[in-house]
């Protein structure tokens, strides 16, 4: 019998997201074939604590009281450090286990939003030379900045509706300016944005300059850096894309949001926002997207997977690109497996896929020559 490969699944983090992660983690944990993997479960605290064989629903439970709480970041904490040459995360304290015969084959980082999806996870791991799902480094950064990605977006001819970008002291030095400019190049209403975040935290739609003075206020609070988008009368469009250098694209998928705009309630609180899969559009549309889908993963340097957003106006059938996903919420529900279930990629498929593509990635990256 084959050795089974060693996942490290990492979940929970220091982001908004965490409880997202949980439930992303969940779901991974029950469907990764026993018969292949054995699971090793790695919990990160919203204090950023790592805590090793913690499975989600444990950590969720623990979260939610308050004795074991104050426990949670000292009882089973580790600190995990690289070591190159083996290959491995060593635990600094605690983890005696991992520790003796500590290899973990492949990361699976299930982790949303900052520190996680951002690249600074992905840093670490690749510092230690261990195998990891999803985007590197800088495909994951990109993924999270919004002017970045879509000045790159640009630069090879994909649609992406226009923006203006601040500095949160370049607001507070001159406001009116700012103001006025806004208003003569993009009008009302108009989109304003923290760039380096998800779950349209810190998003808000702005109809008239005091809700505009305010919107950039509230995205400030969040972000250095503040986007400001042109308004699109749309439909909300999805696609899953999955590879490496030749990635591919899923059937797309329409997200009907259940408020103005797909907010932070319309996706996780109210449960009435419905993914409709696949999308009611003309198959030009639907073939439009995917093309796109796959040459923004090629735009941004991704790999493994991500999901790709876009909105498609509704007056002019205009496709537009918003933004992708390099960690997208992954329970059996969410849109990204629900889209290669649609595709003829089942959920447990779809996670050996990912960490065969890890795993394909990181031999790669071992041809490099790294002496003159
Ligand atoms: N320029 C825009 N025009 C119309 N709706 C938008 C625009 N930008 C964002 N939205 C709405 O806000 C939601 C969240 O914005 P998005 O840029 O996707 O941020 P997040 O990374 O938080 O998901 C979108 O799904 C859409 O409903
Ligand atoms: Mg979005």
């Amino acid at each position: 019998m084959q050795k089974k490969l060693r996942i490290g699944l990492v979940f929970g983090g220091r982001s908004g997201e965490h409880e997202i992660s949980i439930a992303s983690a969940a779901s991974i944990m029950a469907h990764l074939d026993r018969n292949r993997y054995e699971v090793i479960p790695i919990a990160i605290t919203k204090t950023g604590s790592w805590l090793l064989e913690m499975p989600p629903a444990a950590l969720l439970a623990a979260e939610q009281s308050v004795e074991q709480t104050a426990s949670l970041s000292t009882s089973t904490a580790v600190t995990l450090t690289g070591d190159p040459s083996l290959r491995r995360l060593i635990p600094v304290q605690g983890g005696a286990q991992l520790r003796e015969n500590g290899i973990v084959d492949v990361i699976f980082p299930v982790l949303h939003g900052t520190y996680g999806e951002d690249g600074t996870l992905q840093g670490l791991l690749a510092m230690a030379n261990v195998p990891y799902v999803g985007c590197d480094v800088l495909g994951s950064a990109l993924g999270m900045d919004k002017e970045k990605m879509k000045m790159l977006f640009k630069t090879v001819g994909l649609p992406v509706v226009d923006f203006l970008t601040y500095r949160r002291h370049e607001w507070e030095r001159s406001p009116e300016t700012i103001l006025n400019t806004i208003e003569q190049s993009l009008g009302y209403p108009c989109f304003v944005k923290p760039t380096n975040l998800g779950s349209s935290v810190g998003i808000n739609k702005a109809h008239d300059r005091t809700e505009l003075a305010h919107a950039i206020c509230v995205a400030a609070e969040y972000d250095r850096k503040i986007i400001i988008e042109r308004n699109i009368t749309c439909r909300e469009l999805e696609c899953a894309v999955l590879g490496n250098d030749e990635p591919l694209a899923s059937v797309v998928g329409e997200v009907l949001a259940s408020n103005e705009f797909y907010d932070y309630n319309a996706k996780y609180i109210n449960n009435q926002s419905q993914l409709i899969i696949p999308a009611d559009i003309p198959q030009a549309i639907a073939q439009e997207v995917r093309r796109q889908a796959a040459q923004a993963f090629l735009a941004l340097d991704l790999s493994g997977l991500a999901r790709v957003d876009f909105f498609l106006e509704k007056e002019t059938n205009n496709v537009y690109l918003n933004e992708v996903n390099t960690m997208p919420g992954f329970t059996r529900i969410s849109m990204y497996p629900k889209l290669w279930e649609a595709s003829g990629l089942p959920y447990t498929q779809l996670l050996d896929r990912l960490i065969e593509l890890a795993l394909e990635r990181h031999t790669d990256k071992q041809r490099n020559r790294t002496s003159l």
